[in-house]
């Protein structure tokens, strides 16, 4: 991997340097650690957490000799919740923020954000008119039918959202697709005060 991306196109927008330089981070609904592990081989101490067994598990595998990483099994809130380290940067790239409701979350990122450290998450573009919970349906393990909640906002409700749990210098964008693709990134950055 060559670069850290918040969009599902190589190369496309940027990367690492909205997290600022972090010496410690924590990311939420990390799946296979490709984002973690590039921070870890330059020097951060990250923390990549999934609620997936499954891609924990590979994750540990393909990263075992990335110093400096430590992948963690557990749901977003309830390790939020569990411990009281604190962090330089969090941060989830169409993670665990697109699943969560952002009220529960957001206070319980802030308490574990370090003084000025920042919130920066990404996920797919909101089709206009969607706003709030929108349940996804689709198949489990051995074809299991099941229903997941994603959290749909716009740019400028995100925006709200984090103001309103305490964020400062928050910008909130969608980052059109390239040529040619369909779906655009939602990139939102924020921060605790110092
Ligand atoms: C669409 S995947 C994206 C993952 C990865 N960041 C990427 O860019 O490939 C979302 C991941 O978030 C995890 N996830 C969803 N909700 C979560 C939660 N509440 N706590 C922890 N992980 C969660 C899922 O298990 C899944 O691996």
């Amino acid at each position: 991997m060559t670069a850290f991306e918040w969009t599902q196109y190589e190369g496309h927008g940027p990367g690492a340097e909205l997290l600022g330089q972090p010496r410690t981070a924590l990311e939420l609904g990390a799946a296979e650690c490709r984002e973690a592990s590039w921070l870890a081989r330059r020097g951060v101490r990250v923390t990549a957490l999934d609620l997936s067994p499954v891609q924990v598990e590979r994750a540990r595998r393909w990263w075992k000799d990335v110093p400096g990483l430590a992948i963690e099994e557990g749901e977003a809130c309830a390790f939020l919740r569990a411990g009281d380290q604190t962090y330089d940067a969090v941060y989830s790239v169409w993670g665990a923020v697109w699943f969560t409701d952002p009220q529960e979350l957001f206070p319980l990122v802030s308490t574990r954000l370090a003084p000025g450290g920042l919130f920066v998450f990404s996920h797919g573009e909101t089709p206009q008119g969607l706003d709030g919970r929108r349940p996804m349906y689709g198949k489990g393990p051995e074809g299991r039918e099941m229903t997941v909640d994603r959290w749909c906002h716009a740019p400028e409700v995100w925006a709200g959202l984090a103001r309103e749990h305490g964020f400062r210098d928050v910008r909130a964008r969608c980052l059109p697709a390239p040529t040619g693709q369909a779906l655009g990134t939602i990139i939102v950055e924020a921060r605790v005060p110092a």
